[in-house]
């Protein structure tokens, strides 16, 4: 049966302006790390996601060339999807993706030269069909490539119409102040950031956050649920259907006796809010009022839902957060620090 999308998508989510620019996005992204790739095509599962996420008004999906494994096969078969089913829908979708990381062997494969970033949305854009996406990011700072070189790359990218907007992830304050001169010299803005950020991963309150606010540059926080740590999954064994089963990105060793304790208490006041954790954890990155979204992953329609509506209570007293503020606390889970250090 064709993918018909519900006709009352538009109604529920309240959709936020990304800094100064005129592209709203909606509260709650949906990212395609994990999940969504596969040699041949994406779950069932994953695919269901996509639908469900887009007509509860989900407008954005996030990519990056290497999201699998293996690598490009998230893309792939995002592209197969929109081949079949969401083409119709292109104009209501904002569709990112990045080039940073490792993705093809040889020096040109990773990192912030004008070679990788151009060959890799040439390849992002063949992978998933389209003639553009809507943003391409810079996915890590690079330090030994002249910043100016990823700035022209960037705009080229804009320039030759494979991308609408720019962004960049994990950019410190002072790289991002740097980044947004060189655009701003050659014609172009930096339309968002992406940086990491959660209950129990906070660096980006230090001097990221007001930067990004003065500049007029959105925010899209990843892994606000720190990889499915804030939740109740990890409070008793390691679950056999987890991310941390998976053996990939989140490592048992981040399971602490203060990560527990902070968990446990955390819930406690979720629960007084008529939230789960997961909510909570996503309604209070949104209390910024610079925040444009929080950009979720997700393994089943269910988890979805339950994080969508987080948006049902976004509201918190400055009681609640000051309690909140008791527990959340760093925990060493920040895999993309480096990147972020000057
Ligand atoms: N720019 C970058 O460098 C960068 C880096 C990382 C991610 N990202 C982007 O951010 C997106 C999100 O990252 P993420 O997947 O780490 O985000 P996340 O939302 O913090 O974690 C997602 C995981 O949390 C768990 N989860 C989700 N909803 C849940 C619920 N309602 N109840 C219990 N557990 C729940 C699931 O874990 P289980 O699978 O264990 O059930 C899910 O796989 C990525 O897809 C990508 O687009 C960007």
């Amino acid at each position: 049966m064709p993918y018909k999308a519900n006709t009352n998508r538009y109604q529920k989510l309240i959709y936020r302006r990304c800094g100064n620019s005129g592209l709203l996005l909606p509260p709650i992204t949906l990212g395609l790390w994990h999940n969504f790739g596969g040699k041949k095509s994406m779950t069932n599962e994953s695919k269901k996601m996509l639908f469900r996420a887009f007509d509860r008004g989900v407008t954005h999906f996030d990519l990056a060339n290497n999201y699998g494994p293996p690598y490009g096969s998230a893309e792939a078969n995002f592209g197969k999807v929109m081949n079949s089913d969401l083409n119709k829908h292109r104009d209501e979708l904002i569709i990112s993706t990045k080039a940073g990381y490792d993705m093809w062997p040889g020096p040109y494969g990773e990192w912030g030269s004008k070679k990788y970033l151009t060959a890799s949305l040439d390849q992002s854009l063949k992978r998933m069909n389209l003639e553009y996406v809507d943003i391409f990011y810079s996915h890590r700072f690079d330090p030994l490539t002249p910043l100016e070189e990823t700035a022209d790359a960037l705009t080229q990218a804009i320039r030759s119409g494979k991308a609408l907007y720019v962004g960049i992830s994990s950019y410190s304050s002072k790289q991002t102040i740097k980044m947004n001169k060189l655009l701003k010299e050659r014609g172009i803005s930096c339309l968002i950031h992406q940086p990491s950020y959660s209950m129990i991963n906070r660096w980006v309150e230090k001097d990221l956050l007001s930067t990004l606010k003065k500049l007029g540059i959105g925010c899209i926080a990843f892994s606000p649920l720190a990889q499915g740590m804030l939740s109740d999954k990890y409070l008793r064994a390691i679950p056999k259907v987890s991310r941390i089963a998976d053996n990939s990105s989140l490592d048992r060793k981040m399971i602490t006796k203060s990560y527990i304790l902070k968990i446990k208490e955390l819930t406690k006041i979720a629960k007084k809010r008529g939230q789960t954790l997961p909510q909570m954890a996503l309604s209070w990155v949104l209390r910024h009022s610079i925040m444009t979204s929080a950009l979720i992953g997700a393994r089943t329609v269910k988890q979805l839902d339950e994080c969508l509506d987080s948006q049902n209570n976004l509201m918190f007293s400055s009681d609640e957060l000051k309690e909140i503020d008791k527990f959340a606390k760093e925990e060493k889970i920040n895999l993309w620090a480096k990147s972020s250090k000057d």
